[in-house]
């Protein structure tokens, strides 16, 4: 029963495991930063899962911390991910642990900021050369080619810093009278584009700044906060939504800024296409655009839009994951119940079963005990018979007991007696015939004419093993009247004929 027992907690056991859902691509996110750009990013990232139901990400987040983010990388390889997304905080130094990650077979995608190798499976970003450079062309029809500008670029030694400086610096050499009063270090924060900027103030009071071109949004509103209203500001990064650049630009507090997209589902699609094999594009250049308060207004109304549609969507994902959750465990609640029901079945036919075998040795024995059968020889059958013993001793009422010696006593004294009815057998009992049926039948399972003749066959029995008598002699002796039917009923009590005994 025990070992029944097992089987189905293994049963259920198993059926639990089926229902998880398949082995997951597991997806390592090796953010340089967190800021609103980032959250955008990283919840789109999300919601490409969505669309592959076997994929699991596992996020890290350096703060600008080139240091923690070479451990981060290091450790989410260590935790055994499938791919790296990785956008490098800065090119030299954490570029080693991209080319490490690669060398162990992990495929890499590089998302918008550069390494400096060639290890990586691919790259998806936009062209921030370009966006300088139109930036400052932008810039340069802004001030109608004459004018004073401040530059605070991006976080020293980040690719798109370089880029985004080289193409702004490119644009303004076909404007001489636009000059360039500085080319201050930034690092993307909001901070150090209000401290940098006051510095630079407090050291150049006299200097007159007609524009401000901050290497992204955040940057160039830390400016605005040094400067004040009476400059221009021009940033990257163009977000929708609350405090995004987009709304910036409507609301005047930028001059312009440029989309720089974040497109995390495509990385996500871009990684389960590498993952699975498929076909892929090495090098991927998304679309950006210009901000400018003439497009701000309708760019927004199409972000909300988006926004609203992006949400449900959210929302019915949601819904459907919840639903089938409720699936599964209602699957596995059936499947259980089934189990449980089948185990019972099992547990109450094997019990009837016992106690049926249990019931008809009980009754062997009895009729064994009276009229000294053959024993039972099987260890198994012994074991039972053990068992039906024990139950015996602690069932059998003494009344039984005393009933059953009795009615031996009778059967044995005078189953000579060919004439020996069971009406006579009921009477030396002080019994109606019925009555000594039912209560031997309950007894011992047999009737009394079947113990009489069992009685008599096991007396012909040992008088053929002591005496030479004849067959038909001990046939007449234990009150059999035609030696032929002794004959018949002997061998199919011990399976051989009278005569074979003395062989
Ligand atoms: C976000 C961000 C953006 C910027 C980009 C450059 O972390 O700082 O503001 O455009 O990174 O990689």
């Amino acid at each position: 029963m025990k070992k029944l027992f097992w089987t189905f907690i293994c049963f259920a056991l198993f059926l639990v495991s089926c229902t998880e859902r398949q082995a997951k691509y597991r997806i390592g996110i090796s953010q340089c930063s967190e800021d609103i750009w980032r959250d955008k990013q990283n919840y789109e990232l999300r919601m490409g899962t969505y669309f592959h139901n076997n994929v699991e990400l596992k996020f890290a987040a350096a703060h600008d911390n080139d240091e923690r983010q070479v451990q981060q990388i290091d450790s989410l390889v260590n935790e055994g991910i499938d791919l790296l997304i990785v956008a490098p905080n800065q090119v030299q130094t954490i570029s080693p642990a991209i080319d490490r990650t690669f060398d162990k077979g992990i495929p890499v995608i590089v998302s918008e900021r550069k390494t400096n190798s060639r290890k990586y499976t691919a790259f998806i970003g936009a062209d921030n050369y370009e966006m300088g450079r139109v930036m400052g062309e932008y810039i340069i029809s802004c001030l109608h080619g004459r004018g004073t500008v401040l530059e605070i670029k991006g976080l020293e030694g980040s690719s798109p810093a370089i880029e985004r400086h080289n193409g702004f610096i490119d644009a303004l050499k076909n404007a001489p009278q636009i000059k360039l009063v500085a080319s201050l270090q930034g690092d993307w924060t909001e901070n150090t584009g209000y401290e940098t900027t006051r510095q630079w103030l407090a050291n150049h009071q006299d200097e007159h700044v007609d524009l401000v071109f901050g290497a992204n949004d955040r940057t160039a509103m830390g400016a605005r906060k040094a400067l004040g209203n009476g400059v221009r500001y021009c940033g990257i990064d163009g977000l929708q939504g609350e405090g995004g650049g987009i709304q910036l630009v409507r609301d005047s507090l930028l001059e312009a800024s440029y989309i720089y997209p974040t497109h995390g589902d495509q990385l996500i699609d871009l990684a389960v296409k590498i993952l699975e094999g498929q076909p892929y594009e090495k090098e991927t250049m998304m679309m950006s655009a210009l901000v400018t308060r003439d497009n701000a207004k309708v760019l927004l109304m199409q972000n909300e839009e988006l926004m609203r549609q992006t949400h449900r969507l959210d929302q019915i994902h949601q819904k459907a994951d919840s639903y089938l959750r409720e699936l599964n465990t209602q699957y596995v609640i059936n499947w259980l119940a089934a189990g449980v029901i089948v185990l019972l079945l099992v547990v109450i036919v094997l019990s009837y079963l016992q106690h049926l075998r249990k019931l008809a040795i009980q009754r062997e024995r009895v009729t064994n005990t009276i009229w000294n059968m053959e024993p039972i020889t099987s260890v198994e059958e012994q074991q039972t018979h053990e068992d039906v013993d024990k139950e015996e001793e602690t069932n059998a009422s003494p009344v039984e007991g005393t009933f059953i010696s009795h009615f031996r006593e009778v059967v044995e004294t005078r189953l000579g007696d060919s004439d020996l009815s069971v009406d006579d057998l009921a009477s030396a009992m002080n019994l109606s015939r019925v009555q000594l049926y039912r209560k031997v039948k309950a007894m011992t399972g047999s009737s009394p004419v079947e113990l009489l003749r069992t009685a008599r066959l096991n007396r012909a029995y040992q008088i053929l093993l002591t005496t030479d008598k004849s067959v038909s002699e001990v046939a007449y002796a234990v009150g059999f009247t035609a030696p032929s039917y002794f004959t018949k009923c002997f061998k199919e009590a011990y399976g051989m004929v009278p005569g074979d005994v003395r062989k």
